[in-house]
């Protein structure tokens, strides 16, 4: 996969990018990631890319010029799923990063100033929200996309460290995890843990799972009963 990220500010992106489970999979050409600042498109002479709003108010608007130019200059753009991230945009889950680590190339814009010019949505297919909140730009959200859809590329984790029971994959919270020692201060490790009884282990983890999210996402909880009377 190929994942090309516009932004302004590509310190944001670089050093964390390298690091990790991403920079590893990087170094072993798993993904590739290119960080292009699109301030470089700007045709004004002082490399602005941000202008006051037409009707006024405050703050300033991303322009469409410099981010459609340095859209057209990557390669393959054509094909690529391009998107924008925004607070405005489709609230970021689970089964969407799975839809997204299948894709060929993501171009990935981060938008910045108080907003950007409605216009450049028409150059993207989709917008993508990672919460119900507002950052000062898209480049810690495009980070979060990135990283969790690059982990469920195959082979960027460990062989045995399955994705399959991550929390929110089959729509329920994952069960709680202990290790080394069995007690401490008091808390002991369930017995069932120590039984080496691998069906019980399963049963009990299913139910685990089942609990903690009945009890902490109630929303998830009900999906997941309404899935199982399905016949
Ligand atoms: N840019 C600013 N806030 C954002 C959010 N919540 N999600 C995605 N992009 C953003």
């Amino acid at each position: 996969m190929k994942i090309t990220v516009l932004t302004l500010f590509p310190d944001m992106i670089t050093p964390v990018i390298g690091q990790s489970i991403i920079g590893r999979a990087r170094y072993e050409n798993k993904i590739q990631i290119d960080v292009i600042d699109y301030r470089a498109y700007s045709l004004n002479k002082h490399q602005k890319v941000d202008d006051a709003p037409y009707g006024g108010g405050a703050g300033m608007v991303l322009q469409v010029e410099p981010v459609v130019r340095a859209l057209r200059a990557i390669e393959g753009h054509e094909k690529a799923l391009k998107i924008l991230m925004t607070p405005q945009g489709e609230p970021y889950s689970q089964p969407r990063a799975q839809a997204l680590s299948k894709a060929d190339h993501l171009i990935i814009l981060c938008g910045h100033y108080e907003g950007f010019d409605e216009r450049i949505r028409a150059y993207f297919d989709t917008e993508i929200s990672i919460g119900d909140y507002v950052l000062t730009g898209g480049e810690v959200a495009a980070l979060v996309l990135i990283d969790s859809t690059i982990r469920l590329i195959p082979g960027v984790l460990n062989k045995d460290a399955s994705h399959e029971e991550d929390s929110f994959s089959d729509g329920l919270l994952e069960y709680p995890h202990y290790t080394r020692p069995p007690t401490f201060e008091g808390q002991s490790v369930p017995e069932v843990l120590l039984s080496g009884h691998h069906q019980a282990i399963a049963s009990y983890r299913r139910a685990e799972s089942i609990k903690r999210t009945r009890k902490r996402r109630p929303d998830l909880y009900e999906s997941y009963v309404k899935r199982q009377k399905k016949p």
